[in-house]
């Protein structure tokens, strides 16, 4: 099949596009940043952009079978609204009238766990039908990129399947102090770093008196006394999840949840990463409850025979082999 994967240059469009080329489908790739690396590849067409821009994505689109939508802008920030606006509403309503022109016989959207209200949520586990109701904006911008894909398949006859993911990550991201997600979400240096750029004074307050001018890691609690339980799935069990949505007839407009099979306990996992690559940890009690929730992959086991691999026992082993080829390169 003719497959356009548009946000192929990040973190699931890399796994996700060696993967379609090895099972033989012709790949192109849309991005606005293009990685050196795919740039020679005789197998894929490669096309830089900018999804907030119409022009050129009619073009973009014809002769294309499936679309997978991963292209999106991540960010907390309240000072880049307009830019999520613009990348991740208008550039779906974009992509979305292009694909009902050209008659694309697939859409997936890929969405986010964070349409649903992860840090309150109002039933465990959370399945497809818990109630939608961001708690941020980005998480805001999937759920309206969710309801325009549901409108084209319902209006238009758009053939779509939204996947809400789990927060995702590498292996090699969970014990790499830089790394977007897993910096600030388990060492204190880079989460004193985001606080300040969020002015986040609540948390400033809470982690400065830690920060001795040695790295440790933390384990975050919540004005409940709750240690944090979330999911973060491995990026190539997201990309079976997106496989098997390529590859399964399904009723339009059908929802799943994408991730691994249970969350992350962090008290049970910062003690046994901080020993893995000797660095110590640190509990936190923040200002607010924790983030402590648990989502439901039934249906995706059912409808698609989804079958995630990557337990968080052997994501944090192989993390921890990077950090010590990081640490000791020769
Ligand atoms: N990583 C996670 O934890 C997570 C969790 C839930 C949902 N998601 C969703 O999965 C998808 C892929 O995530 P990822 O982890 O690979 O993220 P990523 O940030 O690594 O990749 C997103 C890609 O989209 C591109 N992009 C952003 N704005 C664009 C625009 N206006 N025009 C063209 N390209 C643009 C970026 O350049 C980037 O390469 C995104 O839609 C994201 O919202 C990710």
């Amino acid at each position: 099949m003719n497959i356009l994967v548009t946000g192929a240059s990040g973190r699931i469009g890399k796994v996700l596009v060696p993967t379609l080329l090895e099972q033989r489908h012709r790949v192109t790739c849309f991005d606005v940043k293009v990685p050196d690396r795919f740039r020679i590849d005789p197998g894929i067409s490669w096309i830089q952009g900018n999804l907030a821009k119409s022009a050129g994505i009619k073009e973009l689109l014809r002769g294309q079978d499936v679309v997978i939508h991963l292209g999106a802008y991540m960010s907390w920030d309240k000072k880049e609204n307009k830019k999520l606006f613009s990348s991740n509403i208008q550039g779906t309503f974009f992509l979305l009238e292009g694909c009902v022109q050209n008659s694309i016989k697939k859409f997936i959207f890929v969405s986010s766990g964070e349409v649903y209200p992860e840090s309150k949520p109002e039933y465990l586990p959370i399945d497809e039908n818990h109630p939608r109701k961001p708690t941020s904006f980005y998480g805001e911008t999937k759920l309206i990129g969710e309801e325009m894909v549901q409108y084209y398949a319902r209006a238009c006859g758009l053939q779509a399947v939204i996947l809400r993911i789990s927060h995702t990550q590498n292996s090699s991201e969970l014990l790499d102090p830089s790394s977007f997600f897993s910096g600030p979400r388990f060492f204190l240096s880079a989460r004193i770093v985001r606080a300040k750029k969020l002015r986040n004074k609540a948390e400033l307050d809470v982690l400065k008196p830690f920060w001795d001018g040695k790295e440790k890691l933390i384990l975050p609690i919540g004005t409940d006394g709750k240690a944090f339980k979330m999911h973060i799935t491995e990026t190539r069990d997201i990309v079976q999840g997106i496989l098997l949505a390529v590859q399964t007839d399904l009723p339009s407009g059908e929802v799943f949840n994408i991730g691994y099979d249970v969350p992350v306990p962090f008290d049970v996992y910062i003690p046994r990463m901080s020993q893995l690559i000797g660095i110590p940890y640190v509990t936190v009690t923040f200002p607010y409850p924790s983030v402590w929730y648990e989502t439901s992959n039934a249906k995706a086991k059912r409808l698609l025979g989804y079958n995630p691999k990557w337990s968080f026992d052997m994501m944090v082993e192989e993390a921890a082999k990077f950090h010590r080829k990081a640490e000791n390169p020769l």
